[in-house]
């Protein structure tokens, strides 16, 4: 067992008010592959090209045809025991919320009540001609013959996830909540990311600031581990229920 769990429960396990940050790597054992580091989706493309809101509006096909790869693989994940656990540690009291960076809709579909997605979701489609939207699942069925996709109210060619692209702004209630509830936690766990994207990676510094302690779990360093009162580099998929068993939640 990799090194910090226990003195990580015992940080858990008094937490009133805990709150995990989770990105990437927390879905990577659900086989949706990372952004960064080994195989990750921006080793093989330019998040700028292909994944910001000037590239998509100049060529929504560029887009949909990254999108239509990651989608089938996201769509067809389901939660791993990473996922579960973080259930049963706020079933348990010890985590009150999960904010998230990651659009998948997994902490959701596991269990967890409370759940801030900072970057939206990637289950719905928004046309930015009508505003109409409908599930990312029925869009992805119509790819292979409509590529890009169009509105099937109003014909628009402009079909967009309801994710955060670069360049767009952060959905401000969620923003607002996160750092909210990271002005009031005691214990900050933050799993799976690579924390080089903000303002999701302000969510631990404003817990700091407030006097939090936090935990970092990740399968490599992270510029935030020198920050944190206990650093476990691990799975998410084998830490967390690590963890979750011996908080006993
Ligand atoms: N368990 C724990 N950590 C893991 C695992 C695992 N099984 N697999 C990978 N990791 C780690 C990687 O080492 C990496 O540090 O998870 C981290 C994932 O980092 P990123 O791929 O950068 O993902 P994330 O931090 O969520 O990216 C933030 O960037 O492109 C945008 O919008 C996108 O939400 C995303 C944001
Ligand atoms: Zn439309």
């Amino acid at each position: 067992m990799p090194e910090g769990i226990e003195r990580a429960a015992a940080l858990l396990s008094r937490a009133r008010h805990g709150l995990a940050l989770t990105g990437a790597g927390v879905s990577a054992e659900s086989g949706i592959p990372t952004f960064r580091g080994e195989g990750g989706l921006w080793t093989k493309y330019d998040p700028v090209k292909v994944s910001s809101i000037d590239s998509f509006l100049a060529d929504p096909a560029a887009y949909w045809k990254v999108s239509k790869e990651r989608g089938s693989v996201a769509l067809a994940a389901r939660p791993n025991p990473g996922h579960v656990a973080l259930t049963a540690l706020e079933a348990a009291g010890h985590l009150v919320a999960v904010v998230t960076q990651n659009t998948d809709g997994l902490h959701r579909d596991a269990g967890s009540k409370h759940v801030v997605e900072l970057h939206g979701s990637g289950r719905t489609v928004e046309c930015l001609d009508c505003g109409r939207r409908e599930p990312r699942a029925d869009v992805q069925a119509r790819l292979d013959v409509e590529m890009p996709p169009r509105c099937k109210h109003c014909g628009g060619v402009v079909l967009k996830p309801t994710v955060v692209l670069f360049g767009e702004p952060m959905p401000q209630a969620a923003i607002e909540e996160a750092f909210k509830l990271a002005s009031l936690t005691d214990v900050m766990l933050v799993v799976g990311t690579s924390l080089v994207v903000f303002p999701a990676a302000d969510v631990p510094l404003v817990a700091l600031r407030s006097g939090a302690r936090m935990i970092v779990v990740n399968a490599e360093p992270t510029p935030f581990d020198r920050l944190a009162e206990v650093v476990i580099h691990g799975r998410s998929g084998e830490v967390l229920p690590a963890l979750a068993s011996l908080t006993g939640a």
